[in-house]
Formats: C-alpha cells, sequence, structure tokens
C-alpha cells in the first residue's frame, strides 16, 4: 500500500500491533530510486519481521546548497513495484510538507565528533539532515528493527551510536554492501556517470582491496595502507580523490597500528558526482 499522509500510516502500524502485538515491525529508510542494496534490505527485512514499512522520501535537510537534490533520481512507480516484489508490505512516501509542516525544523538532532570527518568534513549539515530524518521516521514508523547498508559506513556508525545514545527502542542491522560484477558498489547515484566515469569508477573499490591484501600479508601500519589506496585511485585520471582512511569501526579515528574492527574508508569525484566505498575488517 502507498500511504503520503501521517494519519494514514500510524492508522496502518496501529491496526498491526492489535492484530499482532508479538509480531515485528521491520523498517528500511530510503531515498527511493531503489536498486538492488535496498532490495536486499528489503528482502532480510521480510525475513525477520511480520510487517515491513519502506520510506521514500528525499531528505531536502542532508544536501548541501551546491549538491544534487534537486537532480536526484525519483521513479516512485517503479520502486512501489520493485519494493512490493521484495516483500514490503507499506511504501510511505511523504512529501516535504508532510515531513517539514514549518520549514525548516526549529528543533535538530545534533552528532558530535561522529559528524567530524570523512563525508562530515565534506558535506557540513549533512549527518545533522540524517539522523533529524531519521528520528523523526522512527517516531512515525516505530519499528522494531530498522535495516541500513554497510554501503554508508558513517552514516551507520552515526546511527547506531544515536539509538544507543537517545534510547531509540530500536534494533539496527546493518547489510553488507551490493555490488556490481565489477566491484562497484550500487548507488541511486551511478545513474550519473557517463560511459567512461562508469568504467573508472570500480578504482575506489579496488583500492579498497589493494589494503585489504596488505592486510592479508601482514602490514599493519595505517599510514602504509593509507598510501596503498591512494596509489591505485591516483592511478586513474578521471578519478579526483578526497581521502582513502584506516579508521576504527565505531569511533572512526584514523589508526596509526591496524588492529579489531576497522574499516578502509575511501571517497572520491567522478566529474561532477560523488562516490564513496569502503570494507569492514577485523584485524587479528
Ligand atoms: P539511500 O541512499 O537511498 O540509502 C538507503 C539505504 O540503502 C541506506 O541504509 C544505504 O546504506 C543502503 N544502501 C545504499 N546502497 C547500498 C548498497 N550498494 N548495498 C547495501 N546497502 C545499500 O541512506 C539514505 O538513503 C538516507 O541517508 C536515509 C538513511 C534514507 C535518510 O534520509
Amino acid at each position: 500500500e502507498l500511504v503520503q499522509d501521517i494519519p494514514t500510516l500510524r492508522d496502518r502500524i496501529a491496526r498491526w500491533r492489535r492484530e499482532d502485538p508479538d509480531g515485528r515491525v521491520g523498517f528500511v529508510p530510503t531515498m527511493g530510486y531503489l536498486h538492488e542494496g535496498h532490495l536486499a534490505l528489503i528482502r532480510r527485512a521480510r525475513a525477520e519481521c511480520r510487517r515491513v514499512v519502506v520510506s521514500v522520501f528525499v531528505n531536502p535537510l542532508q544536501f548541501g546548497p551546491h549538491e544534487d537534490y534537486a537532480r536526484y533520481p525519483r521513479d516512485l512507480d517503479r520502486d512501489r513495484r520493485l519494493a512490493a516484489a521484495a516483500g514490503a508490505d507499506l511504501l510511505f512516501h511523504p512529501s516535504v510538507e508532510v515531513m517539514y509542516p514549518r520549514g525548516e525544523p526549529g528543533v535538530f538532532v545534533d552528532v558530535g565528533d561522529l559528524a567530524r570527518r570523512w563525508e562530515g568534513a565534506r558535506r557540513p549539515g549533512h549527518f545533522r539532515g540524517v539522523v533529524t530524518v531519521v528520528t523523526k521516521l522512527f517516531h512515525l514508523v516505530q519499528p522494531d528493527r530498522a535495516y541500513f547498508g554497510q554501503k554508508d559506513a558513517q552514516q551507520a556508525v552515526i546511527i547506531r551510536r544515536m539509538v544507543a545514545d537517545l534510547d531509540f527502542p530500536v534494533e539496527v542491522v546493518v547489510c553488507p554492501t551490493v555490488r556490481e560484477p565489477d566491484g562497484l558498489a550500487l548507488s541511486s547515484r551511478n545513474v550519473y556517470l557517463d560511459r567512461r566515469q562508469r568504467q573508472a569508477a570500480p578504482t575506489l573499490y579496488r583500492a579498497l582491496v589493494a589494503a585489504r591484501r596488505r592486510l592479508e600479508a601482514g602490514e599493519r601500519e595505517g599510514p602504509a595502507l593509507v598510501a596503498a589506496m591512494e596509489a591505485v585511485l591516483r592511478a586513474e585520471p578521471l578519478l579526483e580523490p578526497e581521502y582513502a582512511a584506516v579508521v576504527g569501526a565505531s569511533d572512526l579515528e584514523p589508526l596509526e597500528r591496524v588492529e579489531g574492527e576497522v574499516l578502509l574508508l575511501v571517497a572520491a569525484r567522478l566529474g561532477s558526482t560523488r562516490l564513496i566505498d569502503n570494507l569492514w575488517l577485523v584485524v587479528d
């Protein structure tokens, strides 16, 4: 069922809760233009929950003034079909006026140091916009479980931390990144790439794999792994690298000695498109 207003959404969820008080409600927040990465989250929710809500909302609050809010790809009919086929019970697609009826919110959820580096440094206000809209969506849907992708590693870390710090009664499930056969992580933004850029795009993943190989060969110095990633990124002339980093998987701070749960992070521009990718690893 397609639902575009808050009273209907609350009514449907209240009805489910009455019909089956012990049945889990799963929630997959998205900005739409669904691809296999999103659909993997929906299928996982379908497998684990009695009911599944998917939201499609291109959240203006998380876009910078010079970012792609206006041209972000949208196709509600297709999203509706794909979400239903993957097992969604309800697609929540509110307008900006429904989500922000008083215009810009007077109160935001603020992210501390976890938003200081990496995506947060390049996209000021981005994570504040993300956690504010996810808070609103959690309040509207009141899910038992919410599903996020490893693709957006910093976002996943911040949402987990928000749920813990602010005591949301929600279990956060982070699902593996879905990739094209050549390694490129699926993203709604991949449609912006022309043929040559698309050929160059898997370089991000190749950089991550190069660092993973060095780790497997025994390298434990963070800076050496960063250099290995940078060398691969720099070898592709179409790519403008933004950062490559090896960080702790919960505090996102750069590591000198690599050990425990770590994230390899890369970001680069291809023309006007920004791409990010990461690998989550346990290093003994
Ligand atoms: P969006 O970019 O549409 O992504 C929705 C969810 O799908 C996120 O949890 C994201 O990490 C996940 N995802 C995207 N590509 C993926 C891939 N290749 N493999 C696995 N999962 C993938 O992230 C957002 O929207 C927004 O910031 C949102 C959380 C909805 C708040 O507005």
